[in-house]
This record gives structure tokens, sequence and C-alpha cells, in this order.
């Protein structure tokens, strides 16, 4: 029997309760072009947490497939997320960064929580919902989605899941299939991993909707040039005209440049609104410079690259390596706990 989840943390200065290391993993859908949203919503915090502790982040691949079925859209998207992730700085000597399905073993974990998932635990999913009222084909992967996510998150032993609101219930539900998984094998075999929010409001987008890739209303990180000035040319406003006050506190413009402003530029750009002193046309040009200015050199290292994709290919593969290993363990562990070992 390998190591129990609990056996690994040092004990704390107090005596017993052994305290875990933080273990961050998190998981991140490759089906579009990576946008704002999932910046300031996730990317960052993932980024910030690589130096706090152990980080496993992945492209969902095989989450993919339930919504999208075009092998080279599949597989461009991973690509591109994996070189967005490295570009903005994720460093592969700190941090795994891995294809979901580099690592098949959560498959056969996913086929082992299923045995312990109560359907009334995925019939009460607010996701699958949406997506089949969005016209999405009710597939049985799409209904029991969550159990993947959960077999991504237990099988690595992951103490924290960094994840935007949107993933909450369905962290429970890890947390929900890990407790009813361990009642019926009486052990302690997966550890229940908290949920992290981050900080950052719902990202609008172009039309003031959440920003999706789904929606069509996205900015991606990586756009520049006249393709970012036309669709910031498209953020919606009101129909105010030059030297009339505007409010800040409803501006979609004004919302997108406050994630990129200090302090002191926001309360600057603020006072502007409400004097007049501005119009919707130099707001969208300063959010402009912004998104240049931000994201120029992580674009510079996003264009290598795209031409030396074998870069991104080593990490995907090196790392990919280094987490199938640890969930192989993690799988043997469960398997052992049915007696299918
Ligand atoms: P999309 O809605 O574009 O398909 P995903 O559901 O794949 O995005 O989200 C990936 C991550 O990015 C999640 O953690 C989610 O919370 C975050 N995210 C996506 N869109 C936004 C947004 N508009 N504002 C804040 N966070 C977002
Ligand atoms: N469902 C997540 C999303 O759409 C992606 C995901 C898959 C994930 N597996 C995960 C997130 C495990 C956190 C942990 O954003």
């Amino acid at each position: 029997m390998t190591e129990q989840p609990d056996e690994k943390g040092e004990k704390d200065e107090k005596g017993d309760e052994p305290k875990r290391k933080q273990r961050y993993l998190s998981g991140l859908q490759s089906s579009g072009t990576l946008h704002l949203g999932n910046y300031f919503g996730a990317i960052r915090q993932h980024l910030d947490l690589q130096v706090e502790g152990e980080s496993f982040y992945f492209l969902a691949n095989y989450h993919a497939l339930t919504t999208l079925h075009d092998r080279e859209a599949v597989a461009r998207n991973t690509f591109e997320a994996a070189a967005t992730y490295l570009a903005l700085g994720l460093d592969p000597s700190t941090a795994l960064l891995y294809r979901q399905s580099d690592v098949p073993e959560v498959c056969e974990l996913t086929w082992l929580l299923l045995t312990a998932t109560p359907m009334g635990e995925l019939e009460r999913a607010v996701s699958y919902k949406d997506k089949v009222a969005k016209n999405i084909a009710a597939s049985a992967g799409l209904f029991t989605y969550p159990v993947l996510m959960a077999a991504d998150i237990l099988g690595y032993d992951s103490t924290t899941v960094p994840v935007g609101k949107d993933q909450v219930q369905h962290l429970e539900m890890a947390r929900e299939i890990a407790r009813s998984f361990n009642h019926q094998y009486g052990e302690k075999v997966f550890l229940e991993p908290e949920a992290r929010l981050g900080t950052a409001p719902i990202v609008p987008g172009i039309d003031g909707a959440k920003m999706s890739k789904s929606y069509g209303n996205s900015i991606p990180i990586f756009a520049t040039g006249k393709p970012l000035k036309k669709l910031v040319g498209k953020i919606v406003t009101d129909s105010k005209s030059m030297g009339d006050p505007l409010d800040p506190e409803t501006c979609n413009v004004f919302a997108l440049y406050a994630l990129f402003a200090d302090e002191a530029e926001k309360a600057e750009m603020a006072d502007k609104y409400r004097v007049g002193a501005v119009g919707y046309g130099d707001a969208k040009k300063a959010l402009i410079e912004k998104i240049e200015a931000t994201f120029g050199d992580a674009r510079a290292r996003y264009e290598h690259l795209n031409a030396h994709p074998d870069e991104v290919e080593d990490v995907l593969r090196t790392c990919g390596t280094r987490a199938r290993a640890i969930c192989r363990e993690v799988t043997d562990r469960a398997r052992a706990a049915c007696g299918v070992a």
C-alpha cells in the first residue's frame, strides 16, 4: 500500500496533527483562445502562487472534448494555452505545466470515483444545466464532467485549488466524492482540498456581459495592433458625447482599464470621467495602451514559442512525466482500497 495522504505532512509545533505542505492545483479548459477574463480571473493567481508552494497546472483537453469536436482546434488550443502560461511567466522548474491527457490515469481514477459518486450530486450541477440550456449536446461526458475534474484534483493529493467562483460547485463535488469514496471503502484514500477564490471581479466582455470564449465577446490576452483596436472600439458604452460627465461605475471601458491601472491612475481617470474631461474614445485609447504595455514582453515570448513549438512540447512532456508518476501512485492507492489491485 502506498503512503496515505495525511502521513506526508510534517507535524506542527503543537503535536500530533500533521501539517500538509500546500500543493496548489488548477486546470484550464483548452477550448478557445485565452482572454483577459482568464488572465485576471485565473492565470494571474496561478502565476502568483507558484512561488508560494508546489504548483500543478494543466490544460484540460479531455474536458475540452465535452464541447469541442474538432481535432485540430483541440490540439491547437492546448498548445496555445501552454505557450500562453509560459510566456506570462510560468516557471517549469518550479511549477508543473502539463496536458491532462498525458496522465491517462485520471481516466482510470474517474471510473473508480464514478462508483462512489451519488447521482443526485451530478443532477444538481449547475454548469451541466447551463451548458445544455445553451444547446451543447447532453453527452454522458458532459454530465460526468465534474467526476473527471474530481480525479484531476484528488489524483495529486492537492490541498488547494485556485479557481473562479463559477467552479466552486465543482470543487464542492470533488470534496463530496472524496468523502463518499473514503466512507465507501473505510479508508482515508483521498484528501478533501479547499477552493481558493481569486480577488478579481468578473471581467466584462465587449458587450458588457461576462467575458467568455463562448460568448464571442472576448479580448485575447495577446491581441495587439489593428485587431485590438477593433475589439476595444466595439466595447459597448452609452451614447454621451465628448464633454458630458460620464459615470465610471457603470462603464465597461473603465472596468477594463481599472484592471490594469494602479490606484492613482484609476482615481485620475475616474475624476476625468466625472467632470467630462475625457470621452469614451480617449478612455479606449488609454485602455489599448495599457493592454499593449502590460502584455508586450509576454507577447514577444509567446511569438517566440509559437515559432519554436518544440520548446513548449519539451516542457509539457517533462512535466507530464512527473505529474503522471504522482497520479499513478494515488490511483494505485485507490485501486488497492477497492480490491482491484
Ligand atoms: P470561458 O468562460 O471563456 O469558457 P473558462 O470557463 O474556461 O472561461 O474559465 C477558465 C478560468 O478563467 C476560470 O477559473 C474562470 O473563473 C476564469 N474566468 C473566465 N472568464 C472570466 C471572467 N470574465 N472574469 C473573471 N474570471 C473569468
Ligand atoms: N472546469 C474547469 C474550468 O472550466 C477546468 C478544470 C478541469 C479544473 N479540471 C480542473 C479546474 C481541476 C480546477 C481543478 O475552468
